[in-house]
């Protein structure tokens, strides 16, 4: 072991581990670099590194060199070492492929409330771009951030062990395998309020645990909250091919509706095998060629007008619009929302929207239809950490038949 350059490590500094000798240049290149070569054929640099972006500069360099970096470090003021992670992260919004990249930034700690998750797989929703891109503007009145998001970590669904819990946390404990919706899941750790986390379905793979929990409880709450289907039910899903969408059609089905499931051509295949009794191919017949044949429509996709899906209600029927993308950069489509439940006063039919939360309650509801056998998570691709921002672009461009997710 051997001291190339000589200052003491100040509070804050950083330590980064690699394979291999460093030589002299990083003496000229970082300010206060200590090396230290170690007998394992490792090298460890320390310095007092202004901020991140310094860090990610010395880590820039060394790719750029071929050095492999083994692990890195903060040494807080006390002089211990906190552990960094690799993480999606983004620091401004915009378009996934340019504003997400994957870094080392600091593992994030736990409140009392609070889990850490080692996270083995985390889900993509239609959700994830909009708070990666901040389109609609609207919601960046929603306290996600005005300017940039004020989690620079994307991702909400998560499945992985437990690392760590809070003071208050009496549900958990290390090592348990949990599922649920996590303040950033797209990084090596996240942590989690414990009121949203539930342990993983015994069935499911994390892959398939992280498909989960916004896409199924948001069609769990439509159905049974907002929806109130009841067994005999006609009920149509837009959008059915989708992550809303196919577990839409299970879910139904398991409370006894007779399912309509709307696709497109080459989706139609997806939407029988989740067990839809009918399916529509929108490319070919509209929702409203059978007037006035369902008690419960689901808009999850398509954006289509208010008249066109009463006309597919009975006359007594129920709307529940769910979301469709498209609805315009400033408000996403809202108006017709806000326009469906200004109507539901003055006819007869129920128009609705609702806005979906993640909790323990729907969490046990889903494993409980999962354990059973009634719903399987539709899974079309997997992709790695490195590849998140292509991840949410895919996602985001329609293609996908059920969801998209990225295993760690
Ligand atoms: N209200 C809430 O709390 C809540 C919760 C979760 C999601 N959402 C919203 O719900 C929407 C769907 O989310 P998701 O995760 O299911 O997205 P997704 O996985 O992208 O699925 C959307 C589906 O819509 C279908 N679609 C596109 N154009 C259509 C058309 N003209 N007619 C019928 N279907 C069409 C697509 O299938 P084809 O290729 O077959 O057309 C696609 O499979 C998003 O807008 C999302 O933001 C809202």
């Amino acid at each position: 072991m051997g001291i190339m350059n000589t200052s003491t490590t100040q509070p804050g500094a950083y330590e980064i581990r690699v394979e291999g000798h460093l030589d002299e240049r990083w003496g000229d290149w970082v300010d206060g670099v200590e090396i230290r070569h170690d007998a394992d054929g490792t090298s460890t640099l320390t310095a007092q590194l202004a901020d991140q972006p310094a860090l990610h500069g010395v880590l820039g360099r060394m790719r750029d060199l071929g050095i492999p970096v083994v692990s890195v470090c903060r040494i807080d003021e006390n002089g211990d070492a906190s552990a960094l992670m690799r993480a999606a992260a983004q620091y401004r919004y915009g378009d996934p492929m340019e504003v997400i990249e994957v870094r080392n930034i600091e593992r994030p700690t736990v409140g009392a409330d609070e889990v850490l998750v080692r996270v083995h797989a985390a889900g993509v929703d239609a959700g994830v771009w909009h708070l990666v891109s901040g389109q609609p503007y609207l919601l960046r009145t929603m306290g996600f951030g005005f300017r940039r998001p004020k989690n620079p970590v994307a991702g909400m669904d998560v499945a992985g062990t437990v690392e760590a819990v809070g003071s208050a946390v009496t549900r958990f404990r290390p090592g348990d395998e949990v599922f649920g919706c996590a303040d950033g899941s797209f990084a090596e750790y996240a942590t989690a309020k414990e009121a949203k986390l539930a342990l993983k379905p015994a069935n499911l793979t994390f892959e398939q645990a992280a498909a989960v929990p916004n896409s199924a409880a948001a069609a769990l709450m439509a159905l049974r909250e907002v929806g109130r289907v009841q067994a005999g039910d006609r009920v149509l899903v837009i959008g059915a091919s989708g992550g809303v969408g196919t577990y839409a059609v299970q879910i139904a089905k398991a409370l006894g509706a007779h399912v309509t499931g709307v696709a497109s051509t080459a989706k139609l295949d997806l939407v029988r095998a989740v067990g839809a009794d009918e399916v529509i191919d929108y490319t070919r017949e509209e929702i409203d060629a059978r007037t006035g044949a369902y008690d419960l429509v689901l808009d999850i996709g398509g954006n289509r007008s208010l008249s066109q899906l009463r006309r597919a209600l009975t006359a007594d029927g129920r709307l529940v619009i769910v979301g469709g993308e498209g609805g315009g950069k400033w408000f996403g489509g809202i108006n017709r929302q806000l326009r469906a439940t200004i109507l539901s006063r003055f006819v007869s039919q129920d128009l609705r929207f609702f806005f979906s939360q993640v909790d323990v309650d729907d969490l046990e509801a889903l494993t409980e239809l999962i354990e059973a056998g009634a719903v399987t998570p539709a899974i079309d691709r997997a992709f790695t950490l490195d590849e998140a921002a292509e991840a949410v672009r895919y996602q985001h461009a329609g293609q996908a038949r059920g969801k998209v997710v990225i295993t760690l």
